[in-house]
C-alpha cells in the first residue's frame, strides 16, 4: 500500500467500501463524513450520477484507443474545454493518468522547450524545501519532502536547487488566508541565479499553495515576485496544480486565485472527480509553438503513456467540468470560504494546536510534536476522528482538510466539532 506502513495497516485495516455525496461507508457499515474529498480530488462529492453514467456509456461504445499516432474527438473536447479555463495565453494541453505522470511531463517539456529555442544548457530546475510533486524521478528530484527522496538519494535529477519554504510559525502563527510575512523568500531565487547562470535555468516548479506537506500557503506578494524574478531572466515558471485545480481555492486553479499565470500548469484529481485516473499538463501557445510548430517534420515530442486521454477518463472529464459548471461549484466554494475559516480557527486554544491555516476550502491544523515521536500525535488524530466518522489527513503533526465543495455548512461544524472532541482526548 502507498504512503502506508503496511504491516499496521493489515493490523487494524480500515476499509471504505462505498461512497455518495459527502460520505464514504466503511466495512462494518459506518457513515464517514468525507473531510478530504478522498485525497484531494473528489471535489463535486462521490459517485456523482452524470459522471458515473459518462464513463459507463463510453465503457459500451469505445473502450480504448491509442493515442500514438490515433486520436478520438473525446479527449480533444476535454482539452479544448479545459484550455478555455485556463489563464493568461495557456492553450494546449498533453495528457497522462496521475499529478506524477504530469510532473515528470512538465519537466520534460522544459527541456524540449530550451532545445527548441537553441538554449540546450537551460536543463536545472528549480523546487521547493517540502514541496510534493509525486513520486516520478523527476518529481521526487525537485520535491522537497526529505523523507520521500532518501531511499532513493542515489541517484536523482543532478542539477536541482530548492527554494526555501515559507512557513514562518513565528510571524505568521493563525493567519486566515495569505500571510503578511515571507515575500522575501522569494528573492532566494535570484541568489541561485547569481550562483549558477540564468542562462542553465530551464524552470521553476512549485505548488501554489503547498499541499501534502501539510498546507502551506504563500505570502502576500511572494508568487508575484517570483513570476517576476522568473520573467527577468526568461526563466519558466510550472505551477503544480494538481491539488489547487479545480476550485480547491474557491476559484478555477491557484493561479485565478493569486492573478499570477505561469508558463505551465499540471493538474490531475479534480479534473475527473477522481473518478478515472488522470492528469495533464497545460502549457503556454508560446511553449507549444517552439516544441510542436517549430520542430522539423515527425514526431515532435518522444513522450507519452499507453493511456494518455483515456476515453473513459476523457468522459470522466467532461462530465465533471460541467458539474463544476452547472452546479457553480467553484463560486460555491468562494462563498463558504469565510465560514470555513471561522470553523478551521474555532480550534484556536484546542490542545496542542499551534497553528491554523486556511484558504479557500483547505484548512490545516498543526499540532505540537511529541517529543521524540514526531508525526505520532497527528496520526492518532486521524484515526481517531475516523473512528468518530470524519476523515481528516495528517501529514506528520498536521492535519488537513478539504472537503467537497458540496459540503453543507451544518457538516463544516460537525467535521471541527468531532476534531475539536477528538484534540482533548489527544494526549
Ligand atoms: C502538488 C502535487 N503534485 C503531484 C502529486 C502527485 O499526484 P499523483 O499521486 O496523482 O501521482 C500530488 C499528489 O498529491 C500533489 O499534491
Amino acid at each position: 500500500m502507498p504512503f502506508t506502513a503496511n504491516r499496521a495497516f493489515k493490523r487494524a485495516p480500515r476499509m471504505l467500501v462505498a461512497a455518495k455525496d459527502m460520505h464514504y461507508t466503511a466495512a462494518d457499515g459506518r457513515q464517514i463524513l468525507d473531510g478530504t474529498a478522498g485525497l484531494w480530488c473528489v471535489n463535486a462529492g462521490h459517485c456523482r450520477d452524470s459522471i458515473t453514467a459518462a464513463i459507463r456509456e463510453q465503457a459500451g461504445v469505445m473502450d480504448y484507443a491509442p493515442p500514438f499516432q490515433m486520436g478520438h474527438p473525446l479527449a480533444f473536447e476535454l482539452a479544448q474545454q479545459l484550455a478555455r479555463m485556463l489563464p493568461g495565453d495557456i492553450d494546449h494541453i498533453f495528457f497522462g493518468n496521475s499529478g506524477s505522470e504530469a510532473v515528470d511531463t512538465s519537466l520534460k517539456i522544459a527541456l524540449a522547450y530550451w532545445q527548441a529555442k537553441g538554449e540546450p544548457q537551460r536543463v536545472r530546475f528549480i523546487g521547493r524545501s517540502r514541496g510534493y510533486h509525486g513520486v516520478g524521478f523527476g518529481g521526487i528530484a525537485v520535491g522537497g519532502i526529505e523523507s520521500n527522496r532518501k531511499q532513493f538519494a542515489g541517484q536523482l535529477l543532478p542539477a536541482v536547487d530548492h527554494l526555501p519554504h515559507t512557513h514562518d510559525l513565528a510571524r505568521n502563527a493563525y493567519t486566515r488566508g495569505q500571510p503578511q510575512h515571507g515575500a522575501h523568500f522569494a528573492e532566494a531565487l535570484e541568489e541561485m541565479v547569481a550562483k549558477h547562470g540564468a542562462h542553465t535555468i530551464a524552470a521553476v516548479i512549485i505548488e501554489p499553495v503547498a499541499g501534502s506537506t501539510g498546507v502551506i500557503i504563500p505570502p502576500k506578494g511572494y508568487l508575484e515576485r517570483i513570476r517576476a524574478i522568473c520573467d527577468a531572466h526568461g526563466i519558466l515558471l510550472i505551477f503544480d496544480e494538481v491539488i489547487t485545480g479545480f476550485g480547491r481555492l474557491g476559484s478555477a486553479f491557484g493561479a485565478t486565485k493569486f492573478g499570477v499565470v505561469p508558463d505551465m500548469m499540471t493538474v490531475a484529481k479534480g479534473i475527473t472527480n477522481a473518478a478515472v485516473p488522470m492528469g495533464a499538463v497545460c502549457v503556454r501557445h508560446a511553449i507549444y509553438d517552439a516544441v510542436v510548430n517549430n520542430s522539423a517534420a515527425g514526431i515532435e515530442l518522444f513522450h507519452g503513456y499507453t493511456y494518455s486521454g483515456h476515453p473513459l477518463a476523457a468522459a470522466a472529464g467532461l462530465a465533471t467540468l460541467e458539474v463544476y459548471r452547472s452546479e457553480g461549484l467553484f463560486e460555491r466554494a468562494a462563498s463558504l470560504e469565510s465560514f470555513w475559516a471561522d470553523a478551521v480557527h474555532s480550534l484556536r486554544g484546542s490542545p496542542n494546536v499551534i497553528d491554523l491555516r486556511n484558504i479557500g476550502l483547505v484548512g490545516a491544523v498543526e499540532l505540537e510534536p511529541r517529543p521524540g515521536a514526531p508525526g505520532a500525535r497527528g496520526f492518532e488524530t486521524f484515526v481517531k476522528c475516523f473512528e468518530a466518522g470524519v476523515l481528516v489527513r495528517s501529514t506528520a503533526d498536521t492535519i488537513a482538510l478539504s472537503p467537497p465543495l458540496i459540503v453543507e455548512r451544518d457538516q463544516i461544524t460537525h467535521m471541527f466539532d468531532v476534531l475539536a472532541g477528538v484534540l482533548r482526548n489527544v494526549a
